[in-house]
């Protein structure tokens, strides 16, 4: 069986979820299942980051203890993954053993090996972004408001040798044609690194920073958190043991815009290279929300958090929205219209009310159970037909991570199926005596609880639960594969449908 890592970024512990990390868990979940639908034995990880300057100052703000602040942060977070009905395989904090072990061993190897030496470092240092900054960045003579209070710092420290690496990374950056997506993202790396890349400080003082993991060679130092960070996608599949046989590399590091270069892109599989690891499959980079870490506004300069709309309106509702307008790689803005009209035009109205139509018809006129399909006109061929279209593209959008026009392409089916519910308007069609109108009403229904069937199969990665729904309804199980169930059939005929249902209720918005 063909395996499949994939990981998200781990959040850090300073603060509570924003949409951003509501956004980037739903995305790479939606991977995540449509790749074991597609057969894969997939590993699905995510987690939280919580060593490091900015989490040691919000733990000393709040007066608690680090360990006391990252613990009650990881629960806001694992709970906002329940919230949103992710589907991870396992969760790991960079506070936890397994993890720290595999840093320092990751450390010693390095040292041992040479490419870890000890140096000064002279420079201007960001607290808030926590790195090194250098002059040129600067705007009027002043630094950024991104880096916040930056220090001038002189400290003998550890370097990690980067740049003995570089030419081999941009080699393995051109060699790899799908590395990146979006393409554009790779002129950005191999940008970066057409000067040549200094060598990385990777550890901090003890005395400025305690919140770390300590230097396995140099017990005055701890780790610098960007290399401590992106070593969870290694930890947590614990070098030496079957599942790191099975799992490693990663083929999907899901990642935002900001965190691309040159943490994920020029340390990360440095760092896996120098140590004999092999570097990873690919990244998904993704654009921003807008409206992220911000209120979102309601009428009359009322404000509501974004991530409250999970619990009003449903963890499917919130997925099928950010899915549908993020054109992966691109910014988006996240508004509560464009939220509510996706949700009454393409949710309650398209699909939810097609599907109470169809079950209350086939109770009025079949009592509840699907019939055969009897007659093929215009109206069948042309669904059908609509079908196949979809079906030919949609694995193709799910593959390349063109979540937004996979979901757009499939309620263009839905409105092709509304509109043959209007054509052959079996409402109408109740009313004739004539066999063949007959024939024809059976066959509509049987029509659209086919092509409703066929729909929840293929919203199953961004709609779980709605599929879960529909498809116990028709009487269907639950699809654990996309093999077999994209074809049109007649599979439901004899099903016994379920009473009318509401599946995305009207709300007071
Ligand atoms: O960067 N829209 O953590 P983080 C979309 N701990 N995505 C957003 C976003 C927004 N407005 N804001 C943030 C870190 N993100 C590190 C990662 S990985 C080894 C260490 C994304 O909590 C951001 O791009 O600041 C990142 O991928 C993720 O949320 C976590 O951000
Ligand atoms: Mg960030």
């Amino acid at each position: 069986m063909k395996k499949f890592y994939i990981t998200t970024a781990i959040d850090y512990a300073n603060g509570s979820p924003h949409l951003g990390h509501a956004y980037e868990k739903v995305l790479a979940d939606v991977v995540a299942r449509f790749q074991r639908l597609q057969g894969l034995d997939v590993h699905f990880l995510t987690g939280l980051d919580e060593h490091g300057m900015k989490v040691q100052q919000s733990a000393e703000k709040k007066g608690v203890p680090p360990q006391q602040f990252v613990d009650e942060i990881a629960v806001e977070f694992q709970d906002l993954l329940k919230r949103l009905n992710i589907s991870n395989d396992d969760y790991i904090r960079t506070t936890e053993e397994r993890h720290k072990v595999v840093v320092q061993n990751l450390l010693q190897k390095l040292y041992e090996q040479g490419d870890i030496y000890k140096d000064f470092y002279q420079g201007f240092y960001s607290i808030r972004a926590e790195q090194f900054v250098l002059e040129k960045e600067k705007v009027d003579d002043k630094w950024p408001d991104i880096y916040g209070e930056v220090v001038e710092i002189t400290e003998p420290n550890y370097f990690f040798r980067l740049g003995k690496y570089q030419d081999w990374l941009i080699g393995h950056i051109k060699a790899n044609e799908d590395y990146i997506y979006p393409k554009s993202r790779t002129n950005q790396v191999l940008e970066f690194l057409k000067e040549p890349i200094n060598d990385l400080c990777l550890s901090r003082p003890r005395e400025r920073l305690s919140w770390g993991i300590p230097l396995p060679f140099d017990d005055e130092y701890v780790t610098y958190v960007w290399f401590d960070a992106v070593t969870n996608y290694l930890s947590a599949v614990a070098p030496g043991t079957d599942k790191y046989d099975t799992y490693w590399p990663a083929d999907r590091h899901v990642i935002g815009k900001d965190i691309l270069v040159p943490p994920h892109s020029v340390y990360w599989p440095i760092m896996l290279k120098a140590a004999g690891y092999e570097p990873p499959g690919g990244f998904l980079v993704h654009g921003f929300w807008t409206t992220s870490g911000s209120k979102i506004s309601k009428s009359e300069g009322e404000t509501i958090d974004p991530l409250d709309l999970i619990e009003e309106f449903g963890a499917d509702a919130f997925r099928y929205y950010v899915t549908r307008e993020m054109n992966v790689g691109l910014d988006s803005d996240f508004t509560l219209e464009k939220f509510m009209a996706r949700y009454n035009s393409d949710l309650a109205n398209d699909l939810g009310n097609l599907l109470s139509r169809l079950l209350n018809m086939t109770h009025r006129y079949c009592e509840g159970v699907v019939p055969a399909v009897s007659v093929r006109e215009e109206p069948e061929t042309l669904l059908q037909e609509s079908w196949k279209s979809v079906k030919g593209e949609v694995v193709g959008l799910f593959e390349g991570f063109r979540f937004h026009t996979a979901l757009e392409r499939i309620f263009q089916f839905i409105s092709s199926v509304n509109r043959y519910a209007e054509t052959r308007a079996p409402w109408k069609l109740a009313k004739s005596d004539s066999v063949e109108d007959r024939q024809r009403l059976e066959t509509a229904l049987a029509c659209m609880a086919e092509s409703l069937r066929l729909a929840a199969a293929v919203l199953t990665p961004v709609m779980p639960e709605v599929s879960e729904n529909i498809n116990s309804l028709l009487g269907n199980p639950v699809v654990n594969s996309w093999e077999g169930n994209l074809d049109w059939s007649e599979r439901l005929k004899g099903n016994t449908l379920g009473k009318a249902a509401i599946l995305f209720p009207k709300t007071r918005r």
